[in-house]
């Protein structure tokens, strides 16, 4: 039994309101306590890595959970170095960090296609190395690669997904029929896969990752290539997924996204993971103040030391060509920076002042722009 009336207004363009996806679920899970996690900051020191076991969410088991778990490719490339992370059943949990910080990898070896070279991970109780077939039934996952079979059509790509994890022809493709109808995909559901468009293709990779009901999706920046209203409807069908008890892991570099639709993020670089917290509490913690940014003609790293004397503070980083400096709060800081920079008699060529979000918590954490 795959279908069940819902309740909810749906998202626009799904065109199935009073149908959901994802009742009741094929995998026996423990009872599901969810509610959205309000637990406090747990913040790793440079260079060191933070692990977010240390504040457990009364009631909410954890189905992901992974101890100092690391991949070193070939050549010797340390991609995730000792990461050790709980993501709690029920939540929407994201994984944020700039190109290369080793978000993929991550997905990779929690959903079984990356071998790690150390550490352990369980997903839903089972360990993904010792049992990835076992593993595989538990886990949908939208890699940030399109992954769809171009052999098939759009609605062979669903319904052979369905049959590939043990689903009878009848409920695989009631299932598929359903989906193609809430991604708006029906009327392409003969279309060759390589005649979709990105957000198409994304959406089809959804619905796909969503076919066999798995007790946890792993969405690689699932929105890339989305049109707006299409990003919006995604959050809404993952919002709709957590209320019915769904855990979903997303890697994202919007950062906009990550603050408004996850529990927790994980803050990621170089492999380690930087903090752990709510959007809110990681603001909290880290911002509450100012970013000023400062362009300049000249040598940005001698204005950027003009600029460290001047305002008595470390919290100066060049960044992409510019300085960035972080301040506990925005008043006087316009003057503060055009007096110093006019003493060095560096000529500005951009100077803004913003409120700390979590884009500058962000910079201050991995001293970089999440994006490029
Ligand atoms: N198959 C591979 N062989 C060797 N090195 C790899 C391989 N895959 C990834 N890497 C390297 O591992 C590091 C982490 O890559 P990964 O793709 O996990 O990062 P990411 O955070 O997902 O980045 P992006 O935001 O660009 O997707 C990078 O330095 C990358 O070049
Ligand atoms: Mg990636």
């Amino acid at each position: 039994m795959f279908l069940v009336p819902r309740l909810q207004q749906t998202p626009g363009w799904l065109s199935r309101p009073d149908i959901s996806i994802l009742r009741p679920r094929m995998h026996s899970l423990p009872p599901a306590n969810i509610s959205r996690p309000g637990g406090t900051v747990t913040l790793a020191s440079e260079g060191e890595s933070a692990g977010n076991g240390a504040t457990p969410h009364p009631g909410a088991a954890d189905v992901i959970s992974t101890t100092a778990l690391k991949k070193v490719y070939p050549g010797g490339m340390v991609a995730v170095d000792e990461l050790s992370l709980s993501v709690r059943r029920g939540e929407i949990f994201g994984l944020l960090g700039p190109n290369g910080a080793g978000k993929s990898t991550t997905v990779g070896m929690l959903t079984t296609r990356v071998i790690p070279t150390s550490g352990s991970a369980v997903v839903n109780g089972i360990d993904v190395v010792a049992e990835p077939a076992r593993a595989k039934q538990v886990i949908g996952v939208v890699s940030q690669a399109n992954t769809l079979d171009q052999g098939l059509n759009v609605w062979e790509n669903l319904y052979f997904h369905g049959r590939y994890f043990g689903m009878s022809a009848q409920a695989s493709r009631a299932a598929t029929n359903d989906l193609l109808e809430r991604f708006r995909l029906a009327d392409k559901k003969t279309a060759e896969v390589e005649a979709l468009s990105g957000g198409m293709a994304r959406r089809l990779m959804v619905a796909r990752a969503l076919l066999h009901q798995p007790a946890v999706i792993f969405l690689d920046e699932p929105t890339v290539g989305l049109d707006p209203q299409s990003r919006i409807a995604l959050w809404e069908v993952l919002g709709e997924l957590q209320d019915e008890g769904q855990t979903v892991l997303v890697t994202t570099h919007r950062m906009e996204e990550a603050d408004e639709h996850c529990d927790r993020l994980a803050i990621m670089d170089h492999g380690r993971i930087k903090a752990v917290d709510t959007p809110a509490g990681l603001k909290a913690r880290l911002g509450g103040g100012a970013s000023v940014t400062v362009r300049a003609d000249g040598e940005i790293e001698k204005l950027a030391s003009q600029l460290r004397r001047a305002v008595f503070t470390t919290e100066v980083q060049v960044v992409d060509g510019h300085v960035r400096i972080s301040l506990p709060q925005a008043e006087g800081a316009m003057q503060l920076v055009l007096a110093a920079a006019q003493a060095g008699r560096f000529r500005l060529t951009d100077l803004a002042v913003s409120c700390d979000n979590l884009e500058t918590v962000f910079v201050k954490l991995t001293g970089k722009d999440l994006r490029e």
